[in-house]
């Protein structure tokens, strides 16, 4: 269990706390913590997605509870004024969406914060909104679903793009991660992997499972020789 975030293509499995009893959260993260990479924190606004999650408060708690790298998620209209918050509370990455714009200002205060820069990108927005900013990125996410809920259907259309932005990484020589997010399990990892994703969020496969470790172990088995790196 570390902060470090590990080497950039390596295979990452990052738990999303969506999915988890929120009024439990510390020991949500105690059951996954020994056998996952990152932990996944999804803060919806209320405005850029229609529902409401965690905020830097939150984050701060789990801090004290956990070593892990933080992996957070920003599903807001106006990242901007809460990444000094989110670093304060000892998030590791943020990840702010390409679709509410001021992208280079964004990603540059995130660097400024010692924070690790993701962009994020919905399922019907294009790759080309996410290439100019590719040499800027820690990471690339690419949404499998529409975000703002947990329990999905994963969108295998989204593929193709997963595959764009791993051959534009690879052809630059840029280090970055990139990550999808939404109706991840065993199988549709298999399928995120065999198009170039190297980190798998999942929240429902996890947190809705009996034993949560088993679940991020299954996920993990299921890619064994598609992607990266070992173990944790
Ligand atoms: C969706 C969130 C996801 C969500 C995934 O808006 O960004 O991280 O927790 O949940 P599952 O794995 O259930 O699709
Ligand atoms: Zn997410």
């Amino acid at each position: 269990m570390s902060r470090d975030p590990g080497a950039p293509g390596a295979l990452k499995i990052a738990p999303s706390l969506l999915s988890a009893d929120f009024g439990n959260l510390a020991e949500a993260v105690g059951e996954v913590a020994n056998v996952c990479d990152w932990l996944h924190v999804d803060v919806m606004d209320a405005h850029f997605v229609p529902n409401l999650t965690i905020g830097p408060p939150v984050v701060a708690s789990l801090r004290k509870h956990s070593g892990l790298y933080f992996d957070c998620h920003l599903m807001m209209t106006d990242p901007g004024d809460y990444l000094e918050a989110f670093a304060r509370a000892g998030a590791d990455g943020c990840t702010v969406h390409v679709e509410v714009g001021r992208t280079g200002e964004l990603l540059q205060e995130c660097h400024a914060l010692g924070l690790r820069a993701g962009l994020a990108a919905n399922p019907d927005t294009p790759f080309e909104a996410i290439e100019p900013f590719l040499h800027e990125l820690d990471l690339v996410l690419c949404m499998t679903v529409f975000p703002g809920f947990g329990g999905q259907e994963f969108m295998a259309e989204v593929l193709p793009k997963v595959s764009r932005v791993r051959r534009s990484l690879d052809e630059r020589h840029l280090a970055a991660d990139l990550e999808v997010d939404g109706g991840i399990d065993p199988e549709t990892a298999r399928a995120a992997a065999a198009a170039g994703a190297n980190v798998f969020v999942a929240g429902s496969a996890i947190f809705g499972a009996e034993r949560p470790w088993e679940a991020t172990e299954e996920i993990r088995a299921a890619l064994v020789g598609t992607t990266g790196a070992a173990r944790p």
